[in-house]
């Protein structure tokens, strides 16, 4: 995971560079650091924890530096501490390095650097990136017989640089997005790319690195999603790309305007208050979009005859969405969907050819096991569709086809406005699949947004106050279901564990006797969500069960008359039994965010998780 920018302009970088960290930090919190050049020496500042430590530090200070980097860190080689933040240098100061992804055999390289005699300071892989780097530039300087001069007082032409840039990414196994400092080059960042997202941004005057586009918002608005294996150089007024034949790239910028409001927090005080609230807005949203730029009507009809075989892969939250579309497909089109996580999909040698459609689902479009399975997807001739929120990110850029979320920039690591984005763009999907097999479903879009209208100002944060504060010191919460319910519960489950760290775990309702009872006792909490009409009965048998045990079933349902037989009901709208996950996450997102809160912890930052999952 981890973020990374580079500012090079006419302003003071460090502030600037510290101002798009603040947009990335939801991509780790470890550490944060910057480099910068000035008079040709490199700086570097670091500092552990969140980015606000690295701010305090440096608050105070004006920096006389137009080019910066900054990283936000998100630990995967050695602990959290100062020595393995970033940047990371080599042992002659020649250069900085930002980089987020693994280089997978930096163990190799670093051994053998040591046995030549380089000096290693960090347990980080990159680290090793950049004394390998500093080395392959020193190699050549040897070569050209200039080594009696100190290193870090030669000026490298640019040439060289790129030429040993290349040489290192040559060696380097893994993923990688990086961004270089070298002393004696003021005001020139050079960047290299494989798998881990990095964008290039271009202001007036000025021009940035950053691994998402949000991160440069109010800075750039034209924008370029550097390619795998391409690597180069940014100016304030010259970007130059090449590909991994050192050969020009002619790059395109892609205009995107996103508003400055939609990344503040405005009248919240967490992020992930404000995405749930933003939820009905989000479904409107989308499939306005949907609508207005025709993007379904790009998939073409002819890859649905016959044959054709429909896979679902994502992860998380994602996933929980395509579960949803799952089963609305199989039992409104009877067409039979193979789901999978993705990290389980890419190592299963799926059954895939050219009669498969493949969906991805990735609010980020940039989590590292969806895209290698969209890779694998394409190896096998499968047609590739995503369904994505951040624009010009990896995955749009490498499927047939994409459907757009219109969710905008979600910055609470946990997701709350980009599922109900997913469903909507999945429903949307579903309408038109239904058109194309002339099958009859019970839904439109039309009705979707009508209902995000109607319900938007549902608001659940006073009615759960006495469950939160009842449930918030348990170790351990059971939410249950049927059918959609139990998709429902699994994402009520996530949402819960991931940032009141209290264990949470969703079974399907008529699971629960076989096997978890037994941990049901009367000290036990269970959310039972119940929306679909036709399993009134059989949900209420379990929940008969639960209560027999002593448990205290907190539910959530539209239907009355259930409430003698809960210890609690939050009440939701009756809708459509089909369209119901628009209307029950809601509670479920705000039960999460209101324990997370009552717990004194930060909702948008839970440890240990990152918002872009750039890492295998
Ligand atoms: C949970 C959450 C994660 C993500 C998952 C996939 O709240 O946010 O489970 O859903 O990491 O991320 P994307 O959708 O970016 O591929």
């Amino acid at each position: 995971m981890c973020g990374i920018v580079g500012y090079v302009g006419d302003r003071l970088g460090v502030p600037i560079a510290l101002k798009c960290l603040s947009a990335l930090e939801y991509r780790g919190y470890d550490s944060a650091g910057v480099a910068y050049i000035d008079n040709g020496k490199i700086y570097t500042e670091k500092r552990v924890g969140k980015l606000v430590n690295l701010y305090n530090s440096l608050k105070n200070k004006i920096i006389p530096s137009s080019c910066a980097i900054g990283h936000t860190r998100w630990a995967t080689h050695g602990e959290p501490n100062k020595n393995n933040a970033h940047p990371q240098t080599d042992c002659n100061g020649i250069l900085a390095v930002v980089h987020n992804g693994i280089i997978e055999n930096f163990d190799s390289i670093k051994q053998d650097l040591i046995a030549k005699g380089v000096k290693f300071n960090s347990d980080t892989d990159t680290e090793v990136f950049a004394q390998l780097l500093a080395y392959n530039l020193c190699a050549k300087l040897m070569h050209n017989t200039m080594h009696n001069t100190a290193h870090n007082t030669i000026k490298f032409s640019k040439k060289t640089i790129i030429k040993a840039l290349n040489k290192t990414i040559q060696q380097c196994e893994g993923a990688y997005a990086v961004a270089i400092v070298v002393a004696g080059i003021d005001d020139c960042i050079f960047f290299a790319k494989n798998k881990s997202p990095l964008i290039i941004g271009k202001g007036e005057e000025e021009s940035y690195l950053a691994s998402d586009t949000p991160a440069l918002l109010g800075f750039a608005n034209k924008f370029y999603s550097i390619k795998d294996g391409e690597l180069g150089y940014i100016e304030k007024n010259k970007i130059v790309v090449f590909n991994d034949n050192l050969e020009n790239v002619k790059i395109k910028f892609q205009q995107i305007t996103i508003k400055t409001e939609q990344v503040m927090l405005g009248e919240f005080k967490h992020f992930m208050h404000k995405e749930i609230e933003q939820g009905a807005s989000s479904i409107i949203e989308t499939i306005d979009r949907i609508k207005k730029l025709k993007v379904l009507q790009k998939i073409p009809p002819k890859i649905f005859e016959d044959k054709f075989n429909l896979h679902i892969t994502a992860c998380g939250t994602a996933l929980h969405a395509g579960l949803i579309a799952k089963y609305i497909i199989e039992n409104q089109l009877r067409v039979p969907v193979d789901l999978d996580y993705a990290s389980e999909f890419r190592y299963k040698k799926p059954i895939l050819d050219a009669h498969s459609v493949c969906l991805f689902i990735s609010q980020s479009g940039e989590t590292a096991d969806t895209l290698s399975c969209v890779e694998l997807a394409k190896q096998k001739g499968a047609t590739t569709i995503a369904f994505t929120n951040v624009p010009a990110s990896r995955m749009e850029s490498i499927v047939d086809f994409v459907v757009p979320t219109g969710a905008g920039p979600e910055i609470a690591v946990a997701s709350t406005k980009a599922y109900l984005a997913q469903l909507a763009a999945l429903y949307a999907f579903i309408e038109y699949l239904a058109i194309i097999l002339k099958k009859e479903i019970k839904f439109n879009c039309g009705m979707i947004k009508n209902l995000a209208l109607k319900y938007s100002h549902q608001d659940y944060t006073k009615v759960l106050d006495d469950i939160v504060e009842e449930i918030k010191n348990e170790e351990s919460i059971y939410f249950i279901g049927r059918g959609v319910d139990y998709l429902l519960a699994l994402e009520g489950a996530l949402k819960l564990k991931e940032i009141s760290y209290i264990h949470c775990e969703a079974l399907p309702a008529g699971e629960l006797k076989h096997g978890s009872l037994a941990l049901i006792n009367n000290n036990s909490f269970v959310v039972a969500v119940l929306t679909q009409s036709n399993l009134i009965e059989k949900t209420l048998n379990n929940i008969h069960e639960l209560n027999s045990r002593g448990a205290k079933v907190i539910l959530i349902s539209p239907f009355t008359n259930l409430e003698n037989f809960v210890y609690k009901q939050i009440y939701i709208p009756n809708v459509n039994d089909l369209l119901t996950p628009f209307v029950a996450m809601k509670p479920l997102q705000t039960l999460a965010y209101k324990v997370s809160i009552s717990k004194n912890l930060d909702p948008d930052k839970p440890r240990n998780l990152a918002k872009s999952v750039t890492v295998e």
